[in-house]
């Protein structure tokens, strides 16, 4: 088989990158390992900047979003027992982020891509990269029982963190930065009606605490936990007992609580390559770099990178020159690592890192005050928050 672009990973940065090639006319097909199913149902982001639903909208994939997704003009901070909003609109030139869960996107994606004929192989397995300095990679893979190959001008590594494509890579061409943190996120979905319009990010004594929601009916949220945490420790009851302490503030609100539907850890990490391309591999999404999720911006952050990359395949195809396809690891490496400050500060700011440093807490309750006090430091969150300008 040939194509122009093999993309491997059939997550937001894969799925959308395919879905922009297509509207330049330019042809790809996408690998992933799991099934449709699957992918169609894993739980993971939720919250789009203003930048990625105009995105969604202006290529044809608004209708399920204006219709179903959350629009919300703001955030609160809870700490020391009060609730303090940060106002997105009045703070940012109108900007507003909404809720729309990942899994609804890839949804629309995979539908999109199929009713306009494109190629995306479920299942597939076995999957291996192979003359990446040459102009003709190949891309070796399994499915159903048969081995198969596709003949590329370009790689799109968007196989996320796990994935095969940046260990493709050769040892020592890539600089790897990052981060651990000493704790970890439970998160739950919960058939209960959002008790707030808008999440609640809340810092307490007893750790890190987020609300959320995915629809009128639903609730999503997640408590600071062991990076080890054994879930069987977590009966519904004292998850429901935590969230309601975390929570707490001296005007007595508390989340509406109901049947827990879902419950899983997610790790917390630092993590950037540079740079984000080898020879005719490009890596995009979590591929490349993890966020905590702290400041919901890893999903974001997938479709800003293939943003630039299709235009850089755009432009090769329209001209033959790669000038932004050369820019891409810089251009995309930019917006990457003020999204890496904007998400570690976030997570210090609000998590417990060590139950004994009364320091800390103390300054972490000092930073909290002065963000939510001051206009320009309110302002500088809700710039970040609803995503900052793409500046290609
Ligand atoms: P992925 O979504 O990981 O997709 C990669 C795909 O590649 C997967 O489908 C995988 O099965 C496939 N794959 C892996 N290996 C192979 C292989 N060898 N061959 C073929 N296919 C392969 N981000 C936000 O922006 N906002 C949020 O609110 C937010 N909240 C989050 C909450 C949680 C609990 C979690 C876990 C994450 C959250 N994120 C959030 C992060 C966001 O989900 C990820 O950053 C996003 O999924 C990255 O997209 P991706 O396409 O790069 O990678
Ligand atoms: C979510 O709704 O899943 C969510 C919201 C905000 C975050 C992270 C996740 O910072």
């Amino acid at each position: 088989m040939r194509t122009q672009v093999g993309i491997i990973g059939a997550g937001p940065a894969g799925l959308m990158l395919s879905h922009l090639l297509h509207l330049e006319g330019i042809e790809s097909v996408v690998l992933e390992a799991h099934t449709r199913q699957y992918v169609e149902e894993r739980v993971r982001a939720g919250v789009l900047e203003q930048a990625t639903v105009d995105l969604m909208v202006e290529t044809g994939l608004g209708a399920r979003l204006k219709q179903e997704g959350l629009l919300h003009n703001g955030i609160k901070l809870s700490f020391g027992g009060c609730r303090h909003r940060i106002d997105f609109r009045d703070l940012t030139p109108g900007r507003t982020i909404t809720v729309y869960a990942q899994q609804e996107i890839l949804k629309d994606l995979i539908q999109a891509r199929l009713d306009s004929g494109g190629q995306i192989h479920f299942d597939v397995s076995a999957v291996s990269l192979h003359g990446l300095d040459t102009a003709a990679p190949v891309i070796r893979y399994r499915a159903g029982g048969d081995s198969r190959e596709i003949h590329c001008d370009f790689l799109a590594g968007c196989d996320g963190s796990h994935g095969v494509s940046r260990t493709s890579i050769p040892a020592g061409a890539l600089a790897v930065f990052e981060r651990t943190y000493p704790f970890a996120w439970l998160g739950i979905l919960a058939e209960a009606p959002p008790a707030s319009e808008e999440p609640i990010y809340s810092h307490h004594q007893q750790g890190f605490a987020l609300f959320s929601m995915r629809s009128p009916k639903i609730t999503r949220l997640y408590l600071q936990c062991a990076p080890d945490e054994d879930l069987d420790q977590w009966p519904d009851s004292r998850i429901w007992e935590a969230l309601r302490t975390r929570h707490a503030t001296s005007d007595g609100w508390r989340p509406v609580e109901g049947p827990i539907l879902q419950k899983g850890i997610t790790g917390m990490r630092s993590f950037v390559v540079e740079p984000m391309q080898f020879g005719r591999l490009f890596l995009a999404g979590d591929a490349a770099h993890i966020v905590p999720p702290t400041g919901a911006k890893g999903m974001n952050l997938a479709i800003a990178d293939v943003r630039v990359l299709a235009r850089g395949l755009a432009e090769f195809y329209a001209s033959g020159r790669k000038d932004l396809l050369d820019q891409y690891s810089a251009t995309c490496l930019r917006r990457v690592w003020k999204v890496q400050r904007f998400s570690w500060w976030m997570t210090s700011m609000l998590h417990r890192f060590d139950a004994e440093d009364g320091f800390e807490y103390r300054r972490q309750l000092a930073e909290l005050d002065y963000v939510t006090g001051s206009r320009a430091a309110s302002m500088s969150l809700a710039e970040n928050y609803v995503g900052l300008p793409m500046d290609y």
